[in-house]
């Protein structure tokens, strides 16, 4: 009897190849973090809609949604229109052009905070602007995050994102991690203690849906209390809805939620599934760019070579005008909340520790968590510890469930994944199927009993 790995590693095999050859070009052969994967990735040829196909013609449901930022699933039609008719027309004028304005205006139609807009390149650039400006805006210097919640990898940010938590991140000089507060997340009584004690908090940054899009989630309690602490303290509120604008609710967490910060960042949807970002607030605070800040010595220097870049912004409009008719959330939502229920309805009648929760297009897994009185039915994150929650799935058993997804034609990353506007109830019966053949192989294996 094959194992699953052994059977990976032959219907792969030129995936292998390629994965060896990679890892003479890059790190680990891969070119993001979240795309590592044991014993190797699987290679895409092309995609459309919610599937992708791997170099033997493998047909595989994508549940990554090219990182969060496809709700409408592959090529769109209005996008793909769009882009290849802007292509002809140009990709960079260097100069200001019409569909910036169109861009943003749709923006700022659709989140609630956005009374002014600055665009970039990437959800990093954007929250690196975010807490810039609220030190410029604030006079202050520290930034209060929560741990667990990712918002992009430059130096304030990227610590205690991911487990384990406390250990800080090799590069980034004290001086720089004594500027930023770890707050556990959803305690609100940690929070209020560090604003009370220190005067020298700019601004509070967080993902309003909780850590990595709900891994560890965040409820609208939770967000109103520290919309009206920081304002009470004279402290920025910064969502960054970089993965939940767009996604949650036309308008993001915030119109969902019906709490508005002072700023927020965007990326992924945003640009339509090209590259892009940006950065909305309130009109005094992203004042601070403008030349007149000059004048008092306080403008924030903000160049960019691919801000606003006119493809992007083609992908980005055709991509929003879709978006405001508020049809695809929920077309999202409604699959991904049918796949989680029928996920655990199987893991519980195979008797698993393991669980699939989430909100809103969400599906994470939490996959040999060791609670044997746990149903996954009834599982409540939101009683869970973070530690338990980012981080918690057992490795050992992840890679044969990675591994038997994709052999049977299911592409999730190694924390979940997200459902987009595309997916189909044919593709929810073909991922639970699959879920249980790899389940029985896992059983044969003796991996799980
Ligand atoms: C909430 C959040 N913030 C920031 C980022 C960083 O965005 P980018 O990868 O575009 O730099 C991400 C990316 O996954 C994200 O999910």
């Amino acid at each position: 009897m094959q194992t699953i790995l052994e059977r990976y590693q032959k219907t792969f095999a030129k995936d292998r190849e390629l994965s060896l050859a990679a890892t003479q070009l890059f790190p680990d052969g891969v070119t993001h973090d979240s795309r590592y994967m044991a014993p190797f990735p699987v290679y895409i040829s092309h995609a459309d809609g919610a599937k992708k196909w791997g170099l033997e013609g493998n047909e595989f449901i994508d549940y990554w949604a090219g990182h969060g930022a496809l709700l409408l699933g592959h090529n769109p039609p209005a996008v793909v229109e769009a882009v290849t008719a802007q292509m002809h027309r140009g990709t960079h004028y260097g100069a200001c052009h019409p569909l910036e304005l169109e861009w943003a205006r749709l923006v700022t139609e659709l989140i609630p905070s956005a009374e002014r807009i600055r665009f970039v390149s990437s959800g990093t650039e954007a929250t690196l602007m975010a807490i810039r400006l609220a030190r410029t805006y604030t006079g202050k210097n520290k930034v209060l995050k929560f741990t667990g919640h990712f918002h992009g990898w430059h130096d304030s940010l990227i610590l205690g994102a991911y487990p384990p938590f406390e250990v800080p991140v090799p590069g980034i000089p004290q001086e720089v991690r004594d500027t930023t507060l770890l707050c556990p997340p959803n305690d609100i009584d940690a929070v209020e203690t560090l604003l009370k004690t220190d005067a020298d908090i700019a601004c509070v940054i967080l993902e309003p849906t909780g850590a990595s899009f709900g891994i560890v989630p965040t409820d609208g309690a939770f967000l109103r209390h520290l919309r009206e602490l920081t304002e009470s303290h004279g402290v920025l509120l910064i969502f960054d809805e970089v993965i939940t604008g767009f996604r949650v609710a036309p308008g993001g967490a915030q119109a969902y939620y019906d709490v508005t910060p002072d700023m927020t960042t965007l990326a992924k949807i945003l640009a339509g599934g090209l590259p892009g970002g940006a950065l909305v607030g309130k009109k005094e605070i992203l004042a601070l760019i403008s030349m007149q800040s000059e004048k008092r010595g306080l403008k924030m220097p903000h160049p960019g070579t691919f801000n606003a870049n006119p493809l992007s912004a083609s992908a980005g409009i055709a991509m929003l005008n879709i978006v405001k008719t508020g049809e695809p959330h929920q077309q999202a939502n409604r699959l991904a909340k049918q796949l989680r229920d029928a996920l655990n309805q199987l893991i519980d009648a195979h008797g698993l520790d393991w669980a699939v929760y989430g909100e809103f297009s969400g599906i994470k897994l939490l996959i040999g968590h060791g609670e044997k009185d746990v149903r996954a039915v009834a599982f409540n994150p939101y009683e869970w510890d973070y530690r338990k929650l980012k981080g918690g799935n057992d490795a050992r058993l992840l890679t044969p469930l990675r591994c038997g997804l994709l052999l049977n034609g299911i592409d999730l990353a190694s924390n979940g994944g997200m459902t987009t506007a595309v997916h189909t109830e044919a593709d929810i019966a073909k991922t639970v199927n699959a879920f249980a053949q790899t389940i029985e192989w896992m059983k044969v294996e003796g991996l799980i009993s």
